[in-house]
């Protein structure tokens, strides 16, 4: 067989810690002096494709480069066909990001300034991911060590005591700055609430369910509390692009949740945002814009949630999208994205939260390379079901997964490990890599089609200018043999896809004889 792959050297490569494990499992480490960078794409020539890839093995989005077909050569052993028609666009992609959660902040402040910039620049600077999304928890959620709101006084309607905590001061807001100097492109960043401050609820306090007490003071004072956030990041400079009403509204139905929710069904929410924070946000200049995203919860709950806000003709003014996390896809299919879009195609919808390590294994596995599967096989879903963008949970993590005050420790793309003054970038982290670096803002996601081996899922974007981005994921065990065809162009190349590996090509419009 004629499969020409051309390997460069990489001039920071992975400095790999290999786990015990049934299979090698493989981190990267990085410490104060030297940390893996992905290698520029550089020029795409003519007549070539660039090629990243990760595997199982433990290639880390290491950069080939491949030759086109001259004429399809029948003499290669294909298995499976991609084929891509970039002329059928769909969803325009918004980006790819993670959650400045108050413990990824206790991490990075737990580390010297110079590790901290390499976690930064890994996920935001020019030769690491290039994330441009990032989530801002309003006040405290599980991921953090104690529960607060930014108003802990009972019955202060007029928000008087409303004030930023030590934490948005200390562990967030400094590296949401660095961050977004770091990123080239606008950091898109949006807000999330885990619960309105304990007065407000009809329970009194932060964790657990329970709905907003059904006062007028209460909604009111509310509504105001999101306005005031905002106002308070602004005067440090820090500006949103959008927020979430309420993360998995659903998870407030249960009384004894462990953490800090709220109830609100899909009617409750319309009320509020139609009577109280819609016009709220209006009406102030910091807020006017931000973009309004309803549910914050597993798809399962579509289209349901968005036909109750969005059918209601005021309701719906105030809503620009829906948000959705993946925990629960097992048993929702993604067709509910797909009759959602169909029924609202005003609205967009975009990925907020996804972890591993939240049920099964709690907790990180170090090197795990089938949690970074479960990171590309959902994203290539979302994407081919209308999702304009992922975003991951917290940015890192400790060796044991958090601090959680819960103990609802989970699984991150970076571990920090502060004794050694290091830090391991989980096969995740390049997962997210696949996408986030080469699946630019403001790109259309197009159509492409496998025919073959069912352990080969894909996706594609066409980008400015006409160049084409494919990611392939690769669950067989075995190297398969693949053709990528351009339909538009004319153009195809052939490929042997390593075992379990994620494999992303991009390659130019311009046809190989023009
Ligand atoms: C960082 O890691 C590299 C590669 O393993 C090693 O050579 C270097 O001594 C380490 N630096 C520090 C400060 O530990
Ligand atoms: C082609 O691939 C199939 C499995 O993908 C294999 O069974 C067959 O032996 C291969 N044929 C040649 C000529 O390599
Ligand atoms: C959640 O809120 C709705 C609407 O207020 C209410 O009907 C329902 O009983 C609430 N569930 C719980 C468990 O509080
Ligand atoms: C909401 O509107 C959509 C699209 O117009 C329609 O398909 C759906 O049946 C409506 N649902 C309800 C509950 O009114
Ligand atoms: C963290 O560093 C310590 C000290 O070097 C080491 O014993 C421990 O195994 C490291 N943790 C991980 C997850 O590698």
């Amino acid at each position: 067989m004629i499969v020409k792959i051309l390997a460069l050297t990489l001039s920071i490569i992975c400095n790999s810690k290999i786990y015990e494990g049934a299979f090698k499992n493989i981190v990267c480490v990085c410490n104060s002096t030297s940390c893996d960078e992905v290698e520029p794409l550089g020029k795409i020539t003519t007549g070539k494709a660039v090629v990243y890839r990760s595997t199982l093995d433990g290639d880390r989005l290491k950069r080939m480069n491949i030759g086109m077909e001259t004429k399809p050569n029948d003499k290669e052993n294909v298995s499976t066909t991609i084929s891509i028609d970039a002329g059928r666009r769909f969803q325009k992609i918004f980006g790819f990001g993670g959650a400045f959660t108050d413990s990824a902040g206790e991490q990075l402040a737990a580390v010297s300034e110079t590790l901290q910039d390499q976690i930064l620049n890994a996920y935001f600077g020019e030769n690491g991911l290039e994330y441009n999304v990032g989530r801002v928890p309003m006040a405290s959620c599980d991921f953090s060590t104690h529960e607060y709101s930014y108003d802990d006084t009972d019955e202060d309607f007029d928000l008087k005591n409303f004030r930023l905590a030590a934490e948005d001061l200390k562990l967030k807001i400094p590296f949401i700055q660095k961050a977004v100097e770091k990123t080239k492109e606008k950091l898109l960043l949006f807000a999330s609430p885990w619960s309105a401050p304990g007065w407000m609820k009809v329970t009194g306090r932060m964790r657990g369910g329970g709905a907003l007490r059904n006062d007028k003071r209460v909604y009111e004072a509310y509504a105001n509390y999101f306005i005031k956030f905002f106002e308070a990041y602004q005067q440090l400079s820090i500006s949103f692009w959008g927020l979430t009403i309420q993360n998995e509204p659903s998870t407030g139905a249960d009384m004894t949740w462990r953490w800090q929710t709220m109830n609100y069904t899909a009617e409750t929410m319309r009320d509020f945002l139609k009577d109280y924070l819609g016009p709220r946000l209006k009406q102030n200049k910091v807020t006017e814009s931000l973009k309004v995203m309803v549910l914050d919860d597993g798809r399962g709950l579509l289209p349901g949630w968005a036909d109750t806000i969005f059918n209601d003709t005021e309701a719906t003014k105030y809503a620009d999208g829906i948000a959705v996390h993946w925990y629960g896809n097992l048993y929702s299919p993604a067709v509910l994205l797909d009759i959602t879009q169909k029924r609202h195609p005003d609205k967009f919808i975009f990925g907020t939260e996804a972890c591993t390590g939240y049920f099964g294994h709690h907790g990180p596995i170090m090197g795990d390379w089938f949690r970074a599967e479960s990171y590309a096989d959902d994203i290539i879903t979302d994407l081919n079901h209308y999702v304009t963008g992922w975003t991951d949970w917290n940015l890192c993590l400790d060796e044991t997964g958090g601090p959680n005050w819960a103990y609802n420790v989970v699984d991150s793309p970076i571990i920090v490990n502060r004794t050694a003054q290091e830090f391991y970038k989980q096969p995740m982290f390049y997962a997210m890599g696949h996408f986030s670096k080469f699946l630019p803002r403001g790109s259309f996601r197009v159509f492409t089609k496998v025919e073959g081996d069912l352990s080969v899922s894909a996706t594609s974007v066409v980008a400015d200018g006409g160049r084409r981005a494919t990611v392939i994921l690769s669950k067989s065990p075995n190297s398969l043999i693949v053709r990528v065809l351009d339909i538009s162009t004319g153009q195809s190349f052939v490929l042997s896809l390593a075992p379990r590996s994620i494999h992303t090509i991009i390659w130019n419009k311009k046809k190989y004889s023009e």
